[in-house]
């Protein structure tokens, strides 16, 4: 098997390893989907920004290609943060109930660093286990908790369902064609994003990560009101 061939089917097996905890996931249970689309809402926030941030980052010799299809994607984002707090609310909660989880700022600030660091392919990877868990594993969650919790809440998954079948088939054709010396960095991409995933997932539901978040929050607020102070 040649390296390319190798990446194309570590797509497929980085869609398993984000999949990995959702097993002992509760999601019919109202507080953990809750939680499930406060994480999703708090990193789904960055996207727009992040795909801007790689497109500044490419060549527009050598990545032309990429430049416009990250321009593309930062389109169809728009709002997609939205869409996941607008199923709290349906559900009766707001994101407020659930602050960022350290995993969930370990899911999404790690892809600045790797984008300064390797490049705007290292987001070519990062999104590939996102947009094949979508098409490939939640349509069955969807189904469930549609049932349980109405389809009004469950907007962020129905579209995600739908969506990524053209972004994760679009992924994998475009392995194909990408310079060999970046597999490496996809590559590298799609390993990250599946394990910090799997973390997020296996913290969704849990009370551990509240004695990290409230400090972290208390002290960012006395910050906010110590420079309203000063200005
Ligand atoms: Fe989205």
């Amino acid at each position: 098997m040649n390296f390319r061939d190798r990446v194309s089917k570590d797509a497929y097996t980085s869609v398993d390893v984000a999949f990995t905890n959702y097993e002992n996931l509760n999601l019919e249970d109202k507080m953990v989907y809750g939680d499930w689309l406060a994480q999703t809402h708090h990193y789904v926030h960055h996207v727009t920004r992040i795909l801007a941030f790689a497109a500044a980052k490419c060549d527009l010799y050598q990545e032309r290609e990429l430049h416009f299809r990250l321009i593309k994607a930062l389109n169809e984002e728009k709002n997609h943060d939205i869409m996941a707090a607008n199923d709290l609310k349906n559900l009766g909660l707001t994101a407020e109930h659930f602050p960022e989880r350290m995993e969930t700022r370990n899911f999404y600030q790690v892809l600045f660093y790797m984008i300064e660091t390797y490049g705007p392919y290292a987001l070519v990877g990062y999104f590939i286990p996102q947009e094949g868990l979508s098409c490939i594993k939640l349509p069955d969650v969807y189904k469930r908790l549609v049932e349980i919790h109405g389809k009004k809440s469950c907007t962020f998954l129905m579209e995600h369902c739908e969506l990524d079948i053209e972004h994760f088939g679009d992924a994998l054709s475009f392995i194909k064609t990408i310079p060999e010396n970046k597999l490496t960095i996809v590559q590298m991409g799609m390993t990250r994003s599946a394990e910090l995933y799997a973390d997020l997932m296996k913290s969704i539901g849990t009370t551990e990560d509240q004695i990290l978040t409230t400090p972290y929050w208390n002290i960012a607020k006395t910050k906010m009101e110590f420079n309203q102070t000063i200005l």
